[in-house]
């Protein structure tokens, strides 16, 4: 399956117009996204609920861990530089936090608010090496920026 971005987008728009609810956003986001791809194999959202703490948010795939402060793993490093990830080899990132033993690569990307404050992060892994380039990183921000630059608080 080749991974559509224009159409992936319009869809993603079209369900999320006028909606300001992070959570709902998320939970849509996550199963819109999950479903485009054969690579992607978990898909879903970490919300920043403290300072320096993400919580688990909406996912699809199997079930991960709950709880991840800033200083540990691919989210919390995306989530401390507010900067995507796209890590190739996970076995080979320092502080990664394994949910799944058949994970091998892993795309993280910050999510901002409308106001531009960090909300949470996008985790989408994949048990293909290798799987995530530089467009999955920028048409997937894209989508991100359309869909959570409606949330203001
Ligand atoms: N691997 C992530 C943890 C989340 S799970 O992959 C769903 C990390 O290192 O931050």
């Amino acid at each position: 399956m080749t991974l559509d971005y224009c159409e992936l987008a319009q869809i993603c728009a079209a369900l999320t117009e006028g909606e300001t609810d992070p959570v709902a956003l998320m939970a849509t986001l996550a199963c819109e996204i999950h479903h485009a791809d054969d690579r992607f194999d978990w898909t879903g959202f970490y919300r920043v609920v403290a300072p320096d703490q993400l919580k688990i948010g909406p996912y699809q795939g199997v079930h991960a861990c709950l709880s991840i402060p800033f200083d540990r793993g691919v989210c919390g490093v995306c989530a401390r530089e507010e900067v995507a990830k796209i890590v190739a080899d996970v076995h080979a990132f320092p502080g990664y936090i394994a949910c799944s033993s058949t994970t091998q690569s892993e795309l993280v990307l910050p999510v901002w608010n409308g106001r531009g404050k960090l909300i949470g992060v996008l985790d989408i892994d994949s048990d293909q090496p290798g799987a995530f380039t530089l467009e999955d990183a920028v048409e997937l921000a894209e989508i991100l920026h359309t869909a959570f630059g409606q949330v203001k608080k």
